[in-house]
């Protein structure tokens, strides 16, 4: 299977915050935020492996900074690294200025998707060469983030987790 880079993949979804959207303070509501992010991050998911992906677990958001009614959001998605059958994306969340078209980046989310076949079983996808400084950074704390939701999932020991175990203890 030929490998491939996170610019393949990589995918950009705007969106702007309507009345529906908010809360009752007038930002963006969080879950729907959760909405774009994880629809913008499949799409980057299925982009890489060419297959249907199902959203394995949301590993981490963060909101950083409220987003007001009106703005105008963009997210943008990386497929980070790629495993057996699983491949961790992280989403970052910008809001644009509307008069000088400048970007904040407000909030970040990393989340996990799995290939699947027509009946749910899981498949192989290709591997992920990173490109730029930004992405091996992030390839290479990848199996970090993995072993930590697997072990928040009861699906690892955390003795197995060799690559978490290393950043508490020195040896
Ligand atoms: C995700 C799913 C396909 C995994 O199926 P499974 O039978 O448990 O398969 P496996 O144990 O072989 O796991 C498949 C991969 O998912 C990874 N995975 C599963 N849970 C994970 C978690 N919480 N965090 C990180 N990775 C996880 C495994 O490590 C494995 O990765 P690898 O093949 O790259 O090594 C299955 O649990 C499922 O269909 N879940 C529902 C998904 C869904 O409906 N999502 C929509 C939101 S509700």
């Amino acid at each position: 299977m030929k490998s491939k880079t996170p610019s393949q993949s990589a995918t950009i979804n705007t969106e702007v915050v309507l009345p529906n959207d908010t809360n009752h303070v007038g930002n963006l509501f969080g879950g729907k935020l959760m909405q774009w992010v994880d629809i913008t991050a499949a799409i980057a998911a299925q982009r890489h492996c060419g297959r249907v992906v199902v959203t394995a677990a949301i590993n981490h958001v963060s909101f950083d900074k409220p987003i007001r009614q009106n703005s105008v959001v963009t997210l943008e998605a990386k497929v980070t690294r790629a495993f057996t059958s699983s491949m961790e994306v992280i989403v970052d969340v910008f809001v644009e200025n509307p008069s000088t078209g400048a970007k904040t980046k407000c909030n970040e989310a990393i989340l996990t998707f799995v290939a699947i076949d027509q009946n749910g079983s899981p498949l192989h996808v290709p591997e992920l060469e990173p490109e730029t400084e930004l992405d091996k950074k992030r390839f290479e704390g990848a199996l970090r983030r993995r072993q930590l939701s697997l072990v928040i999932a009861g699906r690892m020991k955390a003795e197995d987790a060799t690559e978490l175990k290393a950043l508490f203890i020195k040896e």
